[in-house]
C-alpha cells in the first residue's frame, strides 16, 4: 500500500491524498481494475495476424535467414536469436536502426530497406515462434 509518511513531494501527496479518500473495498476495486487493464494489453499484443506471419516469413526468408536463421535460431557467435521475442521488442530495434539510434555495420543497413510494414510483419513471424526453456539441473 502507498505509505503516505514516505511520500514527501507536492505531486506524491496529492495523489496519497486521493488514495487515502477511498475506503478499503473501492481500493481493492482499483487495483484489480489495474491488474485487468495489464492483462488485457498483453493479450493485444500477443494476438499476432495469420497474415503478417506468413508475410514476414516470406520476407525472412529473402533478408534475414542467411544470419539469423528462418526459425530465428542462429549459428554465428555475433549473431543474437530472434525466435519467440517480444514482437513489440523486435519492432523497436529494427526502428532503432534504421532511424541509426542504434548503429551496427550490416543491421543499420538491411533496416534501410524495410518499410513499416516489413517491420511489423517480420516482429509477427519471429514472435510467432514458439520457443521452450528449460533451466540447468541446479
Ligand atoms: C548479414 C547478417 C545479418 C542479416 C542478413 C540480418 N541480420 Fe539482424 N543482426 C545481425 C547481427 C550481427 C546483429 C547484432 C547487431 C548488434 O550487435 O547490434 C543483428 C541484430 C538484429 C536484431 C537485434 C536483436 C536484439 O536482440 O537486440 C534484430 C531485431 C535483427 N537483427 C533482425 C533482423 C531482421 C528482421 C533481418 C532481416 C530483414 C536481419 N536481422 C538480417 C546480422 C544480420
Amino acid at each position: 500500500m502507498i505509505d503516505s509518511n514516505r511520500l514527501s513531494n507536492g505531486r506524491n501527496d496529492f495523489l496519497a491524498g486521493v488514495w487515502n479518500f477511498f475506503p478499503n473495498r473501492i481500493r481493492l476495486i482499483l487495483i484489480g481494475i489495474s491488474y485487468l487493464c495489464v492483462a488485457l494489453s498483453c493479450l493485444g499484443s500477443a494476438q499476432l495476424s495469420a497474415d503478417d506471419i506468413q508475410a514476414g516469413k516470406r520476407k525472412a526468408e529473402v533478408a534475414c535467414q542467411t544470419c539469423h536463421g528462418i526459425d530465428g535460431l542462429t549459428t554465428m557467435a555475433m549473431v543474437p536469436n530472434l525466435s519467440g521475442q517480444r514482437e513489440d521488442y523486435t519492432i523497436i530495434q529494427l526502428e532503432a536502426y534504421r532511424s541509426g539510434k542504434r548503429q551496427h555495420s550490416q543491421m543499420s543497413i538491411i533496416a534501410q530497406s524495410l518499410s513499416d510494414q516489413d517491420i511489423r510483419n517480420l516482429a509477427a513471424w519471429y514472435a510467432s515462434i514458439q520457443i521452450s526453456v528449460t533451466l540447468p539441473d541446479q
